[in-house]
């Protein structure tokens, strides 16, 4: 596992994990009488006061409809809501604020770009390629396109390891390819694709790639002036902000050659009964009154995430990762699932003779909360040959010693069931 080494370790603390955890109060919280241990990131991440504290000041002091009033309120509304995007457009560094647009998450976004860009452009016989790491939301939407369309869905593979395999890839790839789809971190196995390689590769053949950086953003720098992809979708609540709210980027010219998703108000340029015209991105795709307090929680949670650094985010959760990894294997009888060279954040296993339900419930009455079952990726698990994982995933907050006592919660695992 190549996850680079780093002078700021945990144990001495450089990092001030303890000052973040003070930051969450949930982090405080006791489980069945036991103190919290938080290591499902990955399916959602916990709030800091900070981002709480946003949305409550946006609903008892300047709340309102935004771009529609006059008056005072709904201009401060206006002005948090445009904020946030230039925030998130500044964080992901998209070369233009207008080319950010508020959905309800990251599946929203993958099925606007399945329904508006694929209805436009994509046509029987065309192919788009997909992994076979990708979660459900980014499957099921160009299936549906598929079964209206009839477009040819192909599925590039990973080694045992987990490792995705860029010349299989290549070889995927052909004159009719219109689109790659793809993850940047897996969920489950916690590999990172080689994005700007496959970007490439596919640009060649003039297909167009989204990104689902849902499992990306929150651990690493995503800069996407330079990373050259054509969509890039996450969600808001893996990132230390509320539910409700996620971001599709892609460049102008695309979005403002695609189609309504939705229509409705706020979306329009000019409607009559014979006929209607729409505004251009990023209003086009924003049809009805938006998630107003939910888009200025993500902006303060950017805000957070960049007054800690993604850089020592980053190297804090790498290390974290190393110690589990290192510890996890001590235990005889549990397994890694998911070796590959290039991992963050999110470490899967299975344990000899051991449901996977079983290793989550005992977990949990230790209070601590992990994922098990097929993690929304049913088909990685049939390449896996598994039902399911047990799957740990790290936070910014998480510490060794969290590690520690999900080691001791895996040993009373062992004597209760082996
Ligand atoms: N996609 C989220 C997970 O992996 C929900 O848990």
């Amino acid at each position: 596992m190549n996850v680079p080494a780093f002078d700021e370790g945990s144990k001495n603390d450089n990092f001030g994990v303890e000052q973040i955890r003070k930051e969450f109060p949930i982090l405080s919280a006791e489980v069945y009488g036991k103190p919290l241990v938080y290591l499902d990131n990955g399916a959602s991440a916990q709030k800091p006061k900070k981002v709480v504290e946003s949305m409550v000041e946006c609903l008892e002091k300047y709340y309102s409809n935004v771009h529609r009033g006059a008056h005072f309120l709904s201009q401060r509304s206006t002005e948090a809501f445009e904020d946030a995007r230039a925030k998130i457009a500044k964080f992901i560094n998209a070369p233009s604020v207008d080319e950010v647009i508020f959905t309800r998450g990251a599946t929203e976004s993958i099925n606007l770009v399945a329904s508006s860009y694929g209805s436009q452009f994509l046509d029987e016989g065309d192919e788009i390629i997909l992994s076979c790491m990708e979660h459900h939301s980014n499957i099921v939407p160009w299936q549906n396109l598929r079964d209206q369309k009839g477009i040819v869905i192909k599925i590039a593979p990973i080694d045992d390891n987990g490792n995705f395999l860029v010349d299989e890839f290549e070889k995927l790839l052909s004159d009719r390819t219109r689109l790659v789809s793809i993850l940047h971190v897996s969920n489950v196995l916690g590999t990172i694709v080689p994005v700007r390689k496959i970007i490439e590769l596919a640009h060649k053949k003039n297909a167009k790639v989204l990104i689902d950086g849902c499992q990306a953003v929150p651990h690493m720098q995503v800069d996407l002036s330079d990373l050259g992809a054509d969509f890039y979708v996450f969600s808001g609540h893996k990132l230390y902000g509320p539910t409700g709210i996620g971001v599709l980027w892609a460049p102008s010219d695309i979005l403002n050659s695609m189609p309504p998703y939705q229509s409705g108000g706020e979306m329009i340029e000019r409607v009559t009964f014979d006929q209607t015209s729409y505004q251009v991105a990023p209003y086009r795709f924003e049809a009805g009154t938006p998630a107003i307090i939910e888009a200025v929680g993500l902006g303060a949670a950017v805000d957070y995430v960049e007054s800690i650094g993604l850089e020592r985010i980053a190297s804090h959760e790498s290390n974290l990762l190393r110690y589990a990894d290192k510890e996890l294997r001590r235990i005889e009888g549990v397994r890694i699932i998911g070796e590959a060279t290039d991992k963050t954040s999110i470490i899967s296993f299975d344990m000899v003779d051991v449901h996977f339900s079983d290793i989550g419930m005992i977990l949990d009455r230790e209070g601590i909360a992990i994922r098990v079952g097929h993690h929304c990726a049913q088909p990685l698990m049939d390449r896996l040959k598994l039902s399911g994982t047990a799957r740990a995933s790290f936070g910014l907050y998480n510490t060794e010693n969290e590690i520690q006592k999900l080691v001791n919660g895996l040993k009373t695992v062992k004597e209760l069931f082996c």
